[in-house]
């Protein structure tokens, strides 16, 4: 429906001599520049296939639901973290970008798209050598446990009061519940459930030159994000933006949720 529309518009926007980039608000060009970072999440696969594409739908569309995640009445922490960054003027050109695209167009990822997507993190070799244990969460969702952990460099910096620096590294071990016989977590002495075997690993670290393919938007500092399979190798198929997305508003705790606990434990050596 939207493309025959957008069809007829350029059919009489070229019979009547408009130029075709023309828009009602924004710059379209000012808004491809900073539109980067959005192709990392709204051009063709997204994992997940719960992105909706953004060509060639109407300006004032885009504009309004952007605002809607800004004010928080449109409900997604990735697209609210991105929305909070976004000026009005910042919010009129990339519609106006986005709505001048023609649909069809968005198969290709650009190669600098897809430096923006990948990441550097393989899996810590030496783990658990050199790490502390500063978490434990029972996720009630599959019945499993997570364990945070931290390198020394980031600790020592959480003990110092320092933002965690290059050299930083966290992995969260994910394990499945040990059950009993009625198929209820067992508990240990602290509360927390027994682990089982371990499920999968996520992690963030932090290197020099890290962040240079990361646009401003999207950036974490130096830190890049994995996933990581039981075997440990990288989950090929990661795209980090969403994990950028998400944890960038905790730029005042390094990136982390959950700096305080490091800092406890820190405290508490
Ligand atoms: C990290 C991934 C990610 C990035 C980066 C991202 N988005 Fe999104 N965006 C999403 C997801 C996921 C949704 C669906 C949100 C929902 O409704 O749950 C979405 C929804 C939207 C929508 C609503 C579309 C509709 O059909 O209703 C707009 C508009 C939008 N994004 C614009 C942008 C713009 C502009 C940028 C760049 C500044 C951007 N997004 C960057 C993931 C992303
Ligand atoms: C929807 C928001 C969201 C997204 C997307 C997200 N995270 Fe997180 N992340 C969190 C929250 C909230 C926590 C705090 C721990 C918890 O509640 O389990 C966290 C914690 C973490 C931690 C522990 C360090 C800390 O305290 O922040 C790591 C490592 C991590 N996430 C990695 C990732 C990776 C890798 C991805 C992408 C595959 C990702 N996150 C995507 C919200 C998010």
């Amino acid at each position: 429906m939207r493309s025959t529309n957008f069809g007829s518009f350029v059919v009489l926007a070229i019979s009547l001599g408009l130029p075709l980039m023309a828009t009602a608000g924004g710059d379209a060009a000012a808004g491809k520049a900073k539109s980067l970072a959005c192709q990392a999440c709204h051009i063709a696969v997204a994992p997940t296939g719960d992105t909706p594409r953004l060509v060639g739908q109407p300006e004032g569309y885009i504009v309004k639901q952007l605002k809607a995640f800004k004010a928080g009445d449109r409900k997604s922490p990735v697209m609210s973290a991105m929305a909070n960054e976004l000026s009005d003027t910042d919010m009129a050109n990339l519609a106006a970008y986005w709505s001048s695209q023609v649909p069809g167009t968005d198969t290709m990822v650009l190669p600098e798209v897809a430096a923006i997507k990948k990441s550097h993190m393989v899996f810590p070799k030496d783990f658990p050598n050199g790490f502390v244990l500063y978490n434990t969460k029972n996720k009630e969702e599959g019945n499993s446990v997570s364990k945070s952990y931290v390198n020394t460099v980031g600790l020592q910096a959480a003990k110092a009061n320092k933002p965690l620096p290059d050299g930083s590294v966290i992995v969260v071990v994910h394990y499945a519940a040990k059950l009993d016989a009625s198929k209820k977590p067992v508990l240990e002495e602290d509360g927390s459930w027994s682990v089982d075997k371990v499920v999968g690993y996520g992690g963030m670290e932090a290197r020099a030159g890290w962040g240079k393919d990361v646009p401003e938007l999207l950036r974490n500092a130096n830190w890049n994000y994995g996933l990581f399979g039981v075997d440990k190798t990288p989950r090929a198929e990661l795209n980090h933006a969403p994990c950028l997305a998400c944890h960038k508003p905790r730029a005042e705790t390094s990136y982390l949720f959950l700096l305080k606990d490091i800092k406890a434990k820190a405290n508490r050596k």
